[in-house]
């Protein structure tokens, strides 16, 4: 299916260097892997069959799960690419679904493939009418997000047989047409107002806005400049490699769990702080901050401050060491969007000002923490008329061609293996079953 993906893996196997590894006993070698950047990986997946080994790194942070020919980053120069493209040539470019499109077959699609493609997504965007059932099932005030993981979940009771080829192929039309409608009916159950049917003569990103924010007493006339805006954003969160969530799609994927099951634990995955939830902590602070005394200089001091629980949220990354490239494009696009929404400017021009005195700053230089792409993000989904709680599930509607992309890209590697790591025991020892003593 992704020829990249096949060029990309013979390239990492042919590496002829070698690292030694000595330890007490012996020494080894173990094979060196190149990437097609020139990232090297030493291949350890006989060392343990060979000195009884395992390695240790806690929260992975330096264990390749996996070759891949999807996403490419560069940490250290600010550097995010999809199957080779240039994430900004993307953003000015192109369209969420043409970069659905990309991340999943490997290649732009030709016109034709891509009118085909949407055609065959807007045949699916209604969800089968027992769903409304199921929603009315759960609590009013449920997040949207674990409602929106059930929601993805409960389809493979729909579509039992989503495994065996035509089958993969419709399970995957089917969540990028359905997901809009589950999250924008996950937010309706939460207003308590009727679930609407999806209008199939509007674009992907209109048609979710008309279903999160029509009624059936009233229209709602989508403004082109912020589906347009919607759409940017969504091709900026569409893939990130092996991150938490797409790390938790292949996991659940390797033991050959369907694809709407592996989606669905995704979206659990995405849904905690540390991962898809910081966009609303950044709210919350430029919110604290407008209520406060506005003072950005203030609260950078806070964030410095070793006894203060203050953090400068959407600011610093595990992996960009530089400008988080989504970050830059995003703050072009907030400044647009939010003079097109009329709406106030006041959290976006703290959020300058953080920034600006954040880089100048010795701290955030010295450890090399610049905006992230969530710094900017909640400002724009604010002035679309996004709720708060809604923001983490629009970051799954974006994520879900990644997903999608990653968990086809494992089933068709040759070293597909069920997931399973090792560990380092520290319990007790051996001990023997005694029952307690009577009267004890
Ligand atoms: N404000 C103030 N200090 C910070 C910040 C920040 N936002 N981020 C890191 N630091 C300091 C941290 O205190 C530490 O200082 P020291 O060396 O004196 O102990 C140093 O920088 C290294 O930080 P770390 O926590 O060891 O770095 P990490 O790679 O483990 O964490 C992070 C990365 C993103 C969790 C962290 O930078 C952070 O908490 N940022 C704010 C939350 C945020 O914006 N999260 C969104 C991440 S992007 C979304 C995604 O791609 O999923």
């Amino acid at each position: 299916m992704t020829p990249t993906a096949k060029s990309n893996e013979a390239a990492a196997r042919t590496s002829a260097l070698a690292a030694r590894m000595t330890y007490p006993g012996g020494s080894v070698a173990l094979p060196l892997l190149r990437g097609s950047e020139g990232e090297l990986g030493v291949d350890i997946q006989k060392l343990r069959s060979a000195t009884g080994m395992i390695t240790m790194d806690p929260g992975y942070a330096n264990t390749g799960s996996c070759r891949s020919a999807i996403t490419f980053i560069d940490g250290e120069k600010g550097i995010l690419r999809y199957r080779g493209y240039p994430i900004e040539e993307l953003a000015a470019k192109s369209s969420f679904l043409e970069v659905a499109w990309l991340l999943i077959h490997g290649e732009l699609p030709e016109r034709t493939e891509l009118a085909e493609f949407t055609a065959e997504i807007k045949r699916h965007t209604m969800l089968h009418e027992n769903f409304r059932q199921f929603y009315a099932a759960l609590p009013k005030d449920a997040h949207p997000m674990p409602v929106a993981a059930a929601a993805i979940g409960a389809l493979a009771t729909f579509y039992q047989q989503p495994d065996k080829d035509r089958g993969v192929h419709d399970a995957v039309i089917r969540l990028v047409a359905k997901m809009p409608t589950i999250a924008a009916w996950s937010y309706k159950h939460s207003l308590g107002q009727p679930l609407l049917y999806p209008r199939n003569d509007l674009d992907y990103c209109s048609n979710f806005l008309h279903m999160m924010f029509a009624t059936p007493c009233e229209a709602y006339p989508v403004d082109p400049v912020m589906a347009q805006a919607l759409d940017l954003l969504l091709i900026l969160h569409a893939d990130h490699e092996q991150n938490c969530s797409t790390s938790t799609v292949r996991m659940v994927g390797s033991s050959q769990a369907n694809l709407f099951a592996s989606i669905s634990a995704g979206i659990s995955a995405l849904w905690g702080p540390l991962h898809g939830g910081a966009n609303q902590a950044v709210i919350q602070m430029l919110e604290r901050i407008a209520a406060e005394d506005g003072s950005a200089a203030q609260f950078v001091a806070r964030a410095k401050n070793r006894n203060d629980t203050a953090r400068l949220m959407g600011f610093g990354h595990r992996v960009y060491k530089n400008h988080d490239p989504r970050a830059r494009i995003l703050k072009e696009t907030c400044a647009r969007v939010l003079q097109r929404a009329g709406a106030s400017s006041e959290l976006f021009e703290i959020a300058v000002q953080l920034e600006e005195i954040a880089l100048h700053d010795e701290y955030f230089i010295e450890r090399r923490l610049y905006p992230n792409v969530d710094f900017y993000s909640g400002i724009i989904y604010m002035a679309l008329g996004i709720p708060v709680n809604m923001f983490t599930v629009l970051f799954a509607l974006g994520r879900l061609p990644g997903w999608i992309a990653q968990w086809l890209e494992m089933r068709e590697d040759p070293d597909f293996r069920i997931y399973r790591p090792r560990q380092i025991y520290t319990g007790a020892p051996l001990r023997h079953y005694a029952p307690p003593a009577p009267g004890a």
